[in-house]
């Protein structure tokens, strides 16, 4: 392939227009061929300015597990997670490793949550704080990831407190967790890279 050398870009403004622009993990999972899964992101959004017709969107890296089954089955929930009170929190926390530090590939992550089958079959997080559910309805391949496009199918907020952001998250998650997961991170980037035409 191609080497696609970006061009010389101050990198740390860049960075720093573009980090935390979205400052709140979502927990998204799906289902595909009865399989269920789920990963951690910080990519969700709004879709939309229809408030009567609500979609929602998601980047997922195509080197997880998740993005193949929801490219495959089109459907998703996007679970915003709690910042309070303390056990909501811990909650939060064991979402957040649980889908976030391992792959579906090495074994079920699901069945470690507590769980209910939403209309689209995708797995609702009961310890969440909200949710939407979507089924996709565009998607836009970006060589690294794909971005997904769903209308909202399905809504629930099962508590109004505030909702976790993961500077808050960063600093109570245990340093181990954190390490394995930037050990986890590694392949992740250079799949990207390679996926880019970028030099691994
Ligand atoms: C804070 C945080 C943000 C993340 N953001 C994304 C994201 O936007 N898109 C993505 O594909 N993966 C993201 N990840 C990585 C996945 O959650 C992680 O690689 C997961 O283990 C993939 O699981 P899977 O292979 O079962 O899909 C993020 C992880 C963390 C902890």
């Amino acid at each position: 392939m191609a080497d696609h050398t970006p061009p010389p870009v101050d990198l740390g403004a860049a960075n720093e227009v573009l980090s935390g622009l979205r400052p709140f993990p979502v927990a998204v999972t799906t289902v595909a061929r009865g399989r269920r899964n789920g990963l951690i992101s910080l990519s969700a959004g709004s879709a939309a300015i229809v408030p009567e017709a609500p979609r929602a969107t998601i980047s997922l890296t195509k080197y997880n597990l998740t993005h193949d089954m929801v490219l495959e089955s089109g459907v998703f929930a996007m679970h915003l997670l709690a910042a309070a009170p303390e056990e909501a929190l811990q909650s939060s926390l064991d979402i957040l490793m649980t889908l976030g530090g391992s792959s579906g590939r090495d074994g079920d992550k699901i069945g470690r949550l507590r769980t209910r089958d939403g209309v689209t079959g995708s797995p609702i997080l009961l310890d969440a704080l909200m949710y939407v559910e979507a089924r996709v309805v565009h998607s836009l391949d970006v060589d690294e990831s794909t971005i997904f496009v769903g209308d909202v199918v399905a809504a629930e907020v099962f508590s109004g407190g505030s909702r976790l952001r993961i500077g808050e998250a960063w600093k109570r998650l245990p340093a181990e967790w954190i390490d394995r997961y930037e050990r986890n991170h590694e392949p992740q980037l250079e799949s990207a890279r390679r996926n880019r035409g970028l030099r691994v």
